[in-house]
């Protein structure tokens, strides 16, 4: 079946393949490309469609990405964000500028009103908070648009010609510290571009599955299974398509929480798979002796993994496909395109040149991780599964902060367990995206009985998000967190002070390192 398509054009900004998740979780079938696609490429997709992405480039730099120019006579619809909305104007006889000074340069939560006469903003409330990050400006607004929204610093917020159904926002509607964001993505699409809504996670499951099939024939396939939402996701996928031709390992480095092993490996042997479990914490914790850069550790992890997994593989005999369970978040912060590197997640930086295996398939890599649930649930796995929080295949090198030893990882263990056992006992984990100690590397003065201590501190995280590429750090009760402060000093040994960790993302990063 084929559906109606949006083009999400990508100029290097680093939410781009989230409009794209904003598209489908408006009922939209949408596929991102890069914005050197040729424009007759775009026409023989016949999208309803198209939105130009934000990047980090200035449109009168004639380095810059362009477009096509003939794509505004064409008579396609276009939504253009941040860079999108500039390129939009500077191609069509407006003036974009450096901003001069800080009130036109607008960076975080800006106060917004809106023209609701205008189809974008048709039924959404007047005024409202959006997500700036610019330091150009709009000088001059192309002759035939009209300005439908400011902010008190800028008087051009959003521009639209709604005669050719071109529309421009210089705020970023895709992330969530804008309110209303994807109602007004959804105007675009129904109000703009006529669009009917007809694509669902249903038809991603029977695409993939087929894709699957296809590629894969009737080769063995290996699976890094770790019992996440992620790789659980990913082996309930594959084994649909493929059934028996799949072996699932489960690579358990030593880096897991309390008992979690031993949870992984009674859980997937109940299933009607090949399950292979590869203790490797010597190996693991041998190649992270004295490493204390974050980048190194996420590497080292990496390599080792696909090591351990080809070793594996050899046991079986001849394997033709590798699945993993990347997801989008980790593609987009190792690095793509023009976006920049924030870190280089394991499954993908990490990656060693020669990979023993014809191919390597990453059937969720366009997806987030609430749409990866939602696949979950269409494929009928447990709620308790598809609801596990997130835990990274770095594991806990990523939360011992700074040089990593067995000790302190039982330190991290006990702690990580406590919160988690509080967090349940108060009923508020579905408050909760992701939740998680740390073992800094920092240590202080304490006192406890009649003595001085001086051991580590360790901090808690805990976040609320849907996607995971920005997040609110999560308002937990204070009587909550007395409970889980108390037990954690007296319960564990070596902390002796207990801190909370307020930072949003951005500007943090979910995990420490
Ligand atoms: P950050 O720290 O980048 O985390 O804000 C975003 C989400 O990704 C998880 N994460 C990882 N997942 N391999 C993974 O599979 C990794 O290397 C990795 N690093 C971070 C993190 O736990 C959070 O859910």
């Amino acid at each position: 079946m084929s559906h109606q398509t949006v083009i999400v054009l990508d100029f290097g900004g680093q939410y781009n393949q989230l409009i794209a998740r904003r598209v489908r979780e408006c009922g939209v079938y949408c596929e991102v490309k890069p914005y050197t696609t040729p424009l007759e490429q775009i026409r023989a997709m016949e999208p309803i469609g198209i939105i130009f992405t934000g990047g980090p480039n200035s449109v009168y730099d004639p380095k810059s990405p362009q477009v096509d120019p003939a794509i505004f006579t064409w008579g396609v619809p276009i939504l253009g964000i941040c860079y999108g909305c500039q390129l939009m104007a500077h191609n069509l006889g407006g003036r974009v500028t450096e901003a001069q000074d800080d009130s036109a340069r607008e960076y975080g939560k800006t106060e917004t009103y809106f023209d609701t006469s205008c189809r974008l903003f048709k039924g959404l409330p007047a005024q409202g908070i959006t997500w700036m990050s610019h330091g150009d400006y709009m000088e001059k607004v192309p002759e035939g648009f009209a300005l439908v929204a400011h902010s008190g610093a800028c008087p051009n917020v959003a521009i639209c010609d709604e005669s050719r159904g071109f529309y421009g926002v210089q705020y970023h509607p895709e992330v969530n510290h804008t309110e209303h964001g994807t109602d007004m993505i959804r105007n675009f699409l129904y109000e703009v571009c006529g669009a009917a809504g007809d694509w669902t996670m249903g038809d991603y499951k029977e695409t993939a599955i087929r894709q699957i099939r296809e590629k894969v024939g009737d080769g063995k396939v290996l699976l890094a299974l770790s019992g996440g939402v992620d790789s659980s996701v990913a082996a309930a996928l594959v084994a649909e398509a493929v059934g028996s031709q799949l072996t699932c390992v489960f690579v358990d480095h030593g880096l897991m929480r309390l008992n979690e092993g031993d949870e992984v490996e009674a859980a997937f042997k109940k299933w009607d798979i090949n399950f292979v479990r590869a203790n490797a914490e010597d190996l693991f914790l041998g190649k992270l002796a004295g490493v204390t850069e974050p980048e190194r550790k996420r590497k080292i992890i990496g390599e080792e993994f696909i090591r351990v997994f080809e070793a594996e593989a050899k046991k079986i005999g001849q394997v033709d496909y590798l699945v993993q369970g990347t997801i989008y978040p980790d593609v987009i912060e190792s690095g793509t395109g023009d976006a920049a590197v924030i870190k280089s997640h394991h499954n993908v930086g990490g990656l060693p040149d020669y990979v023993d295996f014809k191919e390597i398939i990453e059937p969720l890599r366009m997806l987030f991780k609430d749409e990866v649930r939602q696949l979950g649930r269409e494929l009928g796995l447990p709620e308790y599964l598809v609801m596990r929080q997130p835990f990274p295949g770095p594991g806990l090198a990523i939360r011992v902060i700074g040089e990593i030893t067995k000790e302190k990882l039982d330190t991290l263990r006990q702690a990580d367990f406590i919160f988690r056992d509080e967090i349940a006992k108060a009923h508020l984990e579905g408050t909760m995206s992701q939740y998680f100690a740390v073992l800094t590397n920092m240590r202080s003065v304490g006192v406890m009985g009649d003595g001085r201590t001086y051991d580590y501190t360790l901090a808690l995280r805990s976040v609320t998000t849907t996607d995971f590429m920005t997040a609110d750090w999560t308002r937990i009760p204070y009587e909550v967190l007395d409970r889980v402060s108390v037990r954690i000093v007296n319960e564990v040994p070596h902390i002796n002070r207990i801190v909370y960790d307020i930072t949003s993302k951005p500007p943090a990063t979910i995990e420490w390192e």
